[in-house]
């Protein structure tokens, strides 16, 4: 008799998107990438990196733009690596939608799953849970906003259950936005190759969504915690102060701390050696 194999488990893989040209944080973004502008005491990227972290991801691909790849190179490239955590990039030329990563991300992704995260997305609650969890399919998180109009909404039926996703709807469905961290399986790589761009031109990653909730594959989380885009001069300093108050910054992984007090103490020692 043949030997019973057990299904392959597969591993979880991370994708930061940090591409995008940031207009709306002009001039600040005419210098640098959003996703390296400040929040409050650290890069805006770290924390989407540290919601990867946190799950345990150890393979992370980060999608830049052109102009900002050495940036990133600098501050990320060597920075967790004796931590085991591996950090590669991908340069993405022009911005053509979020499910775009998926594509782009296709050989990092190889056989495993993947955690998508947008790299202005703050989180404060932890999801390592969900992603440690996963283990098909789709799951995205949801959020209440009071301006649902400007995100991918999510709709249930009165037993709770997700029956609908529309991108940024023109008529109010709920008030439950789509955020910027989503899990998916391997088939997400063939779902987005086969995306056409929407009426903005964009292959949206609510499409990506809706082929997993008709197969009835997705999973929804509701979320009460802060979530963070900072994607204006406002809602950044607003990402700063919160991120102060609620001390999220100072609930990061070891792993990602220690990593920042050494670059914190090699910079302080290459200051040093600047003023003798
Ligand atoms: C994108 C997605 C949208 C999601 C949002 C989260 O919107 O298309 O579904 O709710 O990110 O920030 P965009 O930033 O492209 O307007």
């Amino acid at each position: 008799m043949g030997e019973i194999t057990k299904p392959k488990k597969r591993k979880m893989k991370g994708i930061v998107l940090a591409g995008g040209t940031a207009t709306r944080l002009f001039p600040m973004t005419a210098t640098t990438s959003k996703q390296l502008l400040p929040v409050y005491d650290r890069q805006m990227i770290f924390y989407p990196l540290n919601t990867l972290i946190k799950a345990g991801i150890k393979n992370i691909l980060i999608i830049v733009a052109p102009e900002h790849s050495g940036q990133f190179l600098n501050l990320l490239g060597s920075l967790l690596k004796k931590h085991d955590v591996h950090i590669t990039f991908e340069v993405q030329s022009s911005p053509r939608g979020l499910a775009e990563a998926l594509t782009l991300g296709e050989n990092h992704i190889g056989d495993d799953n993947v955690a998508l995260i947008l790299g202005d997305n703050i989180f404060e609650d932890d999801f390592a849970k969900q992603i440690k969890e996963f283990r098909g399919g789709g799951h995205i998180f949801a959020t209440k906003v009071p301006d649902p109009e400007r995100f991918g909404v999510v709709k249930f039926n009165k037993n709770n259950k997700a029956v609908e996703i529309v991108e940024k709807p023109k008529e109010w469905i709920s008030d439950w936005a789509v955020t910027g961290l989503y899990l998916y399986d391997n088939r997400c790589v063939e779902i987005a190759k086969k995306m056409k761009p929407s009426d903005r031109g964009e292959i949206e990653i609510t499409d990506v969504n809706r082929e997993y909730l008709k197969k009835k594959e997705l999973e929804v989380t509701l979320f009460g915690g802060e979530w963070l885009d900072a994607g204006t001069p406002d809602s950044l300093l607003e990402a700063s102060i919160i991120v102060k108050e609620k001390g999220i910054s100072r609930n990061f992984h070891p792993i990602l701390d220690q990593a920042i007090n050494e670059l914190n103490e090699e910079l302080r020692i290459r200051s040093k050696k600047r003023l003798q």
